[in-house]
This record gives structure tokens, sequence and C-alpha cells, in this order.
């Protein structure tokens, strides 16, 4: 049974073999010509713990668009309130036999206890500060649409790295591609350890953005300070982008964020409306042809 825990169990040629299929998908998508029933009869449960809109959304799309039920359950009305506990939650769903479940938690390795008590392939939708994997994957594919390959890029990643699940996928998944990886942070936003090897760290914007090809913003994680000390407007002077702070980096740079983002904090405002420059509807595009490669690969069994 193989599962998506997390970007760190896959190799390069894993993550190959997932954004091609990614590619397949979107270029199916564009022309209308992909096989809308490689998941028919299959019944894909959704537990999602934690709020969602991109997540969410986009593996619901992802499994009717190949044909799938959806079954997508609220923690919020369910029998938790009345004392059951994870546990029990989890082996009552498996004795249930869905295809595939889908689960976004605050505890660390939520997603790997559930792989371990259940007869299906489980998908990580981010868990804790850990992992997101597919949002590694679906922005792997904007850059190699962007700029043909992962290798030799250099990519800055401005923000909150040491609470975001983002960073940490997209730190694991470029390095092992062979992207040059810098993160650039206050060092209350710094993690001590690297998820990966060879990153480099900076406190200062502009030289963290030098050469850049892709700029990516994450989000001040509030939700998961234990003391909120950002100050909003400081960060926005500091490391917030504008068009000139994105002067420092390459060209041709692309201004990439997973989303939510949040205006004239991470980015300034005529930036995030600059379509050509700042591609987050791109990303939440591709979301959508990731999610059906991983789902169609994983209950299909072609990982
Ligand atoms: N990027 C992302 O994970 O967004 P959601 O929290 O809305 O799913």
């Amino acid at each position: 049974m193989k599962h998506l825990l997390g970007i760190d169990e896959l190799s390069a040629a894993d993550i190959e073999r997932y954004l091609d299929r990614a590619q397949f998908y979107a270029d199916g998508l564009a022309d209308e010509s992909w096989d809308r029933k490689t998941l028919v009869g299959k019944i894909v449960l959704i537990l999602f713990f934690e709020p969602s809109t991109r997540t969410l959304t986009s593996f619901d799309f992802a499994a009717k668009r190949l044909g799938a039920h959806v079954v997508n359950w609220n923690p919020e009305t369910s029998s938790l309130s009345k004392g059951e506990s994870f546990m029990d939650t989890i082996r009552t769903f498996n004795a249930m036999e869905p295809d595939a479940i889908i689960i976004r938690h605050s505890e660390y390795g939520a997603p790997k206890f559930v792989a371990g008590r259940v007869n299906c392939p489980v998908i990580n939708g981010g868990d804790s500060w850990r992992e997101h994997p597919t949002q590694a994957l679906l922005d792997a594919l904007a850059m190699r649409q962007t700029f043909g390959a992962l290798k030799g890029l250099n990519v800055s990643i401005i923000g909150d790295i040491a609470h975001s699940r983002v960073a940490a996928s997209n730190i694991v998944l470029l390095t092992k591609m062979g992207a040059n990886v810098r993160v650039i942070a206050p060092d209350m936003l710094m993690p001590e350890k690297m998820p990966a090897q060879g990153v480099e760290k900076f406190s200062d914007l502009e030289a963290g953005l030098k050469d850049a090809n892709v700029v990516m913003t994450i989000r001040p994680q509030k939700e998961r300070m234990d003391h909120v000390l950002i100050d909003d407007t400081a960060y926005f002077r500091d490391y917030g982008l504008t068009y000139d702070k994105l002067e420092w980096a390459s060209k041709d740079a692309i201004v990439m964020d997973p989303g939510p983002f949040l205006r004239n904090v991470q980015i300034a405002e005529d930036l995030a409306d600059d379509k050509g420059r700042f591609v987050y509807d791109t990303q939440v595009a591709n979301g959508i042809p990731t999610r059906m490669a991983v789902l169609d690969m994983l209950i299909n069994g072609k990982a």
C-alpha cells in the first residue's frame, strides 16, 4: 500500500513521475481530452481537521474530474464532540472501506498515524508545520512550466520558514531536484534546523534575493505561534515584496505564494494584482491536475 505522507519519503525519480503525470492531466484539462473514468466507482474520504480553501476544494475537484465520489467529513459535526477518540474515528472510517483518505491535521505525523491503521492510500493534505506535499508538487509544476526544469533554479523563500509546512516541503523537494534554495526571514521566523542540507539562510532581503529566478512569499503563520510578536507594518517594511524590492532578483523572476496571501503584509497590492509576475493563479490551477495525478497514481497502484 503506497501513501503520500511527505516529500521527504520520495526520490527525485518519484517526484518526476508525479510531475509528469500532473502535466499530463494539466494538458488534458486544457484540451478536454483527459480520461474521466479512471476513478469511477471509487470513494475518496476527505478528513480536514483544520481550515482550508485551496487544498480541500481542489482535491474535491480532482477526484470528481476523474469520476470518483467524494465524502467530505466535518469534524465539528462529528461524534468527536461526544468523546469518540481520534483513533476510534479512524477505525470507524476504515470499516467503511474508502478507496483513499486525504487528511489535514495540526498534529505532527497525524497522516502517518492514520496510514498505519487503514487499508487504503493516505494522502497528507498538510500536517502541523511538518509537510504539505501536494502543495510542493503543484509549486514545482508551476516552476517547471515556466523555466523547463528545476535543476539549477535559484529559489528564494521569504517569510515564516519556522512554522510553514509549505516552506518545509518546498525546501525538501527543491533541494532533491537540484535547485539552489535560499530562505530569508527575521530571526524569530527562521528555524534552527533546516529540513534539508545546503539551504542558505539570509536575514537581509536584498542579499537573499540576488539572482533569484523564483521568489516565494510565505505568510506569518500566526495560528502556529505561541506568542505573536510580528507587527504587520514592520514586517511589510522589511520583508514585504514590492516592485522596487523585486528589482534585486533576476530580471525574469516570477513571484509565487501558496495562499492564503496577505496584501500589504507579504506582498504589495499592485504586485499581487500583476498576474504576469505573480503566478498565484497558475499555482491554484495546478492544484487540480497535481491532485488528479496523486489520486490516480495511488488509488490505481501506479505510484
Ligand atoms: N495553500 C493551502 O494549503 O491553502 P489552504 O489552507 O486554503 O488549503
